[in-house]
């Protein structure tokens, strides 16, 4: 009989979003009267700006076409897209990133989940606590994380750092050396952000102790204050650490559409081995490229339409953040994130969890939002809402809450 890879049974539950989604299915299928707001998963509600339609109609008609239809995408990216990205996410911002050190693919989740392949099962990983769910999982099933506890939600394998109000959200180096260490900023779940100075503070760290840094900036484009970093290339000395995942998802809406890239400098080395070779030969043995129309989709978000009316959407979900910041607060509760990041995180009315706060909110006010727990042990006794949702609902889901 065959054998199957015993790590998956490891997992506890399913999938954070996909516990949400039956939840709320189960509470709207008994209450089919009821209006139900969804602030939880981190999806956007905006329709894809008019330049980014535009440039998709055009590919599409091109793929109509004899002369202009297209195959197999190179799998690493099509150049127009990856000098696209090289010149305004980086050379614009004083980062020497190459063409040729980006990675074009269907998405940040996947390049998140994906990228601990190339490493040994016997590194050993460091996490934020509460972090986003997919690094921890995706480490799980390669077998990488040791035993899960129960009592303390914690695998044994893992070094989770603490991001609590104590600590302003932004993790302590941990006293464990770690060999791969995850970051976020701004920070899904807590909407915290990290200075440029402390994230150089990672940057020396890891250069210093082997490790390397995964960094995660999805929501980069809800950056509003100065101080805070676009890229860990930024910081000096990140090429030879830090591998760099970003998202077209957030920023121009392609939730539903997939697009997101990797940057893996040429000189981050593990001993003479280049990990950008061995991330170029698993995109290429495993993926044939994101869609010719994704691609040039993605091109048109750094035209100079693209831009205009992509920084009216960032704004119009910033808007939102500000609803639900100064709602909440009004209505008494802590609260933080919201300033340079599309989530807003709470902390629970005493005495309650963050799923009993979950169901709460669920029953009494149609609202759902993501329990903190969900997200690692430290987010217990906190709460996230997006600022994903239309204007009209983030209102009258704010309304609603106050008047609990
Ligand atoms: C979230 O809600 O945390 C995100 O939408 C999940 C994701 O981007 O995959």
């Amino acid at each position: 009989m065959y054998k199957i890879n015993e790590n998956y049974l490891k997992l506890p539950g399913s999938y954070l979003f996909s516990t949400i989604g039956k939840k709320v299915r189960e509470y709207s299928e008994a209450n089919p009267d009821r209006e139900i707001i969804r602030l939880g998963i981190g999806d956007v509600t905006q329709p894809i700006a008019p330049a980014i339609i535009q440039a998709m109609h055009k590919a599409v008609d091109e793929m109509g076409v004899q002369e202009s239809f297209r195959g197999y995408a190179p799998d690493l990216g099509y150049e127009f897209l990856r000098n696209a990205i090289s010149e305004c996410d980086y050379k614009a911002r004083g980062c020497e990133i190459a063409a040729d050190e980006i990675f074009v693919s269907d998405g940040a989740k996947c390049d998140s989940g994906n990228i601990q392949e190339i490493f040994s099962v016997d590194n050993k990983i460091a996490v934020c606590d509460p972090v986003y769910p997919v690094y921890v999982d995706t480490n799980v099933m390669a077998g990488r994380t040791g035993t899960y506890n129960p009592d303390t939600g914690m695998w044994s394998d893992v070094i989770y750092m603490p991001c609590t109000m104590e600590n302003g959200f932004s993790p302590d180096l941990p006293a464990e050396t770690p060999d791969i260490i995850y970051l976020c900023f701004p920070n899904n779940p807590t909407g915290s952000t990290i200075t440029k100075d402390r994230l150089q503070e990672w940057v020396d760290y890891a250069n210093q102790s082997g490790a390397v840094i995964i960094y995660d900036a999805a929501y980069e484009a809800y950056i509003a204050e100065d101080d805070v970093p676009h890229s860990i290339y930024e910081c000096e000395g990140a090429r030879t650490c830090a591998i760099e995942l970003k998202s077209f998802s957030k920023n121009a809406g392609f939730t539903g559409v997939r697009l997101g890239y990797t940057v893996i400098p040429k000189e981050l080395k593990c001993g003479d081995v280049s990990l950008h070779a061995l991330w170029a030969r698993r995109h290429g043995t495993k993926y044939n490229g994101a869609p010719y129309i994704v691609q040039r989709a993605g091109e048109a978000v750094y035209s100079a339409e693209g831009k205009k009316q992509l920084k009216a959407q960032v704004a119009y979900y910033m808007n939102n953040a500000k609803v639900i910041y100064e709602g909440l607060k009004s209505a008494g509760y802590t609260v933080s994130g919201g300033v340079n990041a599309p989530y807003i995180w709470l902390k629970t009315p005493e005495k309650m969890t963050s799923w009993e706060f979950f169901d709460f909110l669920l029953e009494r006010a149609n609202v759902v939002g993501t329990p903190g727990s969900g997200f690692g042990p430290s987010g217990e006794g906190y709460f996230r809402l997006t600022a994903f949702g239309t204007y009209e609902n983030t209102a009258k889901a704010i309304e609603r809450i106050k008047a609990l």
